[in-house]
This record gives structure tokens, sequence and C-alpha cells, in this order.
């Protein structure tokens, strides 16, 4: 029999339709002799659909279509299995039950943990990091914490809150000015290059907090890396085994700009400096297979080996799993290799980085598909034990005061 694989994407976030790509590709390539492919599409406005013609990027020209002809469905746990059920008609039958969920999803709501956070709520074995894993390799301030504590090379940098700014501006810019100019200012959690600035004196830093905090209630400024070179590589696995892909180096090209430019609402005096690459869009952010790149990245045997190590021990260290992709700055002239930031579930699954090394897409979803499986199996075994215990001790205890009349019901 062949395993379900539920494929989720989608979802009220920014990169909805790179999810919707990704996703596409992705269940063109999983192998049918071993999968069933079940697509599970959320919309912007959180509902979810399921159904074959969902596999078609065609249809998602028209959300009316896919609204008339396929399932309005919740997935949930019944009866010891997990189902997509529909949420109209009489019956509310069941369309189909899944095996395994498959997010391939990009950005806030969906790859920040919240998405995770229901499959692991309601319990399915899912592909991709964990909740906690997932929580982190979002959030630049919690990633950069974590990795900083780990001796990480990172630019400097420093966070704070929205609050503390309108409060008192005085003591965060000091703060930050323990850094040095220019700086690069970025909402933590949104991701795309939204609401990101450089700013080179404390005029612009200003106007570029003011633009970041309409996104996020967290904003992290680091130093920005001149001569730079950026490279990203992929990393498989969880927190037992890791494999890194081939190395990339993203190409400075004029349509990054302009997607983030769109973004960022015209760059307004952003993209100053004479930086090679100053800021770039989605499109490099998430790896679309288009990008313009150099593949394999032109680095030393030095600089590849260092960035792998650091990337595998990133990658472990954030409790990630599934297959990411690791993004590093370089300053060209010092060769000083930085960490900037995991991108858990990157767009097309960086496939490319894969196929550089000999291992097809195919190979790439079913190496996740078993990671995913093994995770779920950890998790299981460690959930019952625990709590089996807690709550026997609890009853046997007598419960808690103004608890008594819980307690034959947690015998
Ligand atoms: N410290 C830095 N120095 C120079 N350029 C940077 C720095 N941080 C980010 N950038 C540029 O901005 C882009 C977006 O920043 P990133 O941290 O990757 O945020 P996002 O999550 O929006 O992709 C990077 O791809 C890089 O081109
Ligand atoms: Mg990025």
């Amino acid at each position: 029999m062949r395993i379900k694989v539920g494929v989720i994407f989608g979802g009220e976030t920014v990169e909805h339709e790179v999810s919707v790509i990704s996703a596409i590709q992705a269940m063109n390539k999983i192998d049918e002799e071993k999968y069933e492919v079940i697509p599970i599409y959320i919309t912007k406005d959180r509902e979810w659909y399921t159904g074959d013609m969902l596999k078609d990027i065609d249809v998602y020209q028209d959300l009316n279509l896919i609204k008339k002809y396929s399932d309005n469905v919740i997935l949930y746990y019944k009866d010891g299995s997990y189902v997509l059920q529909k949420k109209k008609g009489l019956f509310k039958s069941i369309v189909k039950e899944i095996d395994i969920a498959f997010p391939i999803v990009h950005g806030t709501n969906v790859e920040d943990g919240v998405l995770q956070g229901y499959l692991q709520t309601i319990g399915i074995p899912f592909v991709g990091p964990n909740v906690y894993g997932a929580v982190a390799g979002q959030d630049k301030a919690i990633m950069k914490d974590i990795w900083a504590e780990a001796g990480l090379p990172m630019t400097k940098y420093v966070w704070f809150y929205d609050v503390d700014y309108r409060k008192d501006s005085d003591s965060v810019i000091k703060k930050i000015e323990k850094l040095k100019y220019p700086v690069i200012v970025k909402p933590a959690t949104t991701g795309s290059s939204v609401g990101i600035a450089v700013c080179e004196d404390q005029a612009s830093l200003k106007e570029g907090i003011d633009d970041a905090i309409q996104y996020d209630s967290k904003i992290v400024v680091e130093e920005v890396v001149e001569n730079l070179k950026e490279v990203n590589i992929a990393v498989m696995g969880n927190y037992e085994n890791q494999k890194v892909s081939e190395i990339e180096e993203v190409l400075s090209a004029s349509k990054f700009l302009t997607y983030a430019d769109k973004y960022i609402g015209g760059g307004k005096g952003k993209l100053k400096g004479g930086f090679k690459t100053p800021i770039k869009g989605t499109a490099s952010s998430k790896g679309m297979a288009s990008a313009n790149r150099k593949l394999p990245a032109d680095l030393d045997d030095k600089t590849r080996e260092e960035v792998e190590r650091i990337a595998t021990e990133a990658f472990k260290i954030l409790g990630s799993s599934g297959n990411s992709r690791i993004d590093f700055l370089i300053d060209e002239k010092t060769n000083k290799v930085y960490i900037n930031e995991i991108n858990s579930i990157p767009g097309s699954l960086a496939f490319y980085l894969w196929d550089a090394k000999d291992i097809n897409f195919t190979q790439v979803l079913d190496d996740m598909i078993n990671i995913g499986i093994k995770d779920y199996k950890k998790r299981v075994s460690k959930t019952h034990s625990f709590e089996t215990n807690i709550l026997k001790g609890f009853a046997a205890n007598g419960g808690v005061k103004g608890m008594k009349g819980m307690k034959g019901k947690l015998r």
C-alpha cells in the first residue's frame, strides 16, 4: 500500500504564490509508486481545499474554480486516523485519509511554527521542523541569540521591542550605536526583505526603525557586511544526522532589487551605500530555481569547509528537520564568513542544490518524508512515557486542592 502524503501549501502569507509553485513542483516529482499525493491548499483567507485539480498550476488563476470544483475540508484526527472531512454537505463525508503531512509553505503563519503547532496538536506525522525548530527558524532575534550562544560567526547585532523604542528611543539608539555604521534594520519575523533598510547614519536609522516597526514588534539591527558575496547551502536531516548540499553563490541581479522595491515601497533611499547587493527580495531569499547564481560557488577549500561545518552546526543547534537552506554573507576582502539566516522550508525545496550533488528531486522528497516518519516515531515514544507517568503520579497523590472533582477523571 502506498503511503498517503498530504502536501500542504499556500496559507495567509506574503509568500503564498511562491509556496504554490514550490508545492506543485514537488507534487510532480514525488515517487508515485511509493506515495499517493493528496494536495491540501490553504487559501489566503485560511480555507483548506483538497482535490486532484490542485496539482495543476493553471487553476490558481481563478479561486472560484477551486471553490467550485474541489472540496472545502478540515484536517483532523478521527477514530484512529487523520482525515480530510468536508465542511459542508449533509453527511460531511470524509474525502481522504492522510498518513503524513508535508508542509511546503513559506513565511509567517505557516513556515514559522504556526502550522506545525496545529499538526502537532492533532498528532499527525509531518515532514520538516517541529514547532520549536520552525519558530527559531523564522524569528531572526531568537535565531541569532541561539547561534551567538553557540559561538557561530555572525555580524554584530542587537534587537529590541517597539514598545521600548517608543518609551525611550534614546537608549535604544545608544545601544544600536555601539555597532558600526552602516547598519541594516530588519523586522524579526517578516522575511522576504519586507521592512529591511540599510542605514548609514542616525537620521536614516530612525527612518528605518520607524518603517520596520510597522511590520513587527521585534526589530533586529546588525552591521552591514561589505564587499559582499552571498552563498547558500542546504542541509538535510534532523538533530541526529545531517548532510550538506552543493553551495551556490547568489549573483546580484536587478530583478531582486525590483522585487524588493515593490515590497518595500519604492526602496526610498535604502539602496545607497555602494554595496554590491544591498537588499534582495524573495527571489533570492527563497531560492527561486530561476535566480541568477553560480553553482557551485567559487570558494577555496577552506571557506567551503567552513560554510559546510557552520551550516551543519546551525541546523542542528536550532533543532531543524527536513531540508533547510542556510544563507551566508562573506566579506570577499577579508574572506570572513558570517551566517545570515536559515530558511526552514526553502523555495523549490532548494532541489537544484541537491541536484548539483547528483541527488535528484524525487530522492530529496523521499528522504524528507523518511526523516518526517523518523521524527514522528521519536516524538511519539517520548510523549507517551512522559505524560502517563505525570498523570498517574498526580492522581495517586489526590491531585491539588480545588481539583478534587477531577480525581475520578484522571484515573
Ligand atoms: N548584514 C548584512 N550585510 C549586508 N547585506 C545584508 C545583511 N543582512 C542582509 N543583507 C541583504 O539583505 C537580504 C535580505 O536579508 P535577510 O536577512 O536574508 O532577510 P529575509 O528574511 O528578508 O531574506 C540578504 O539576502 C542580503 O542581500
Ligand atoms: Mg534571506
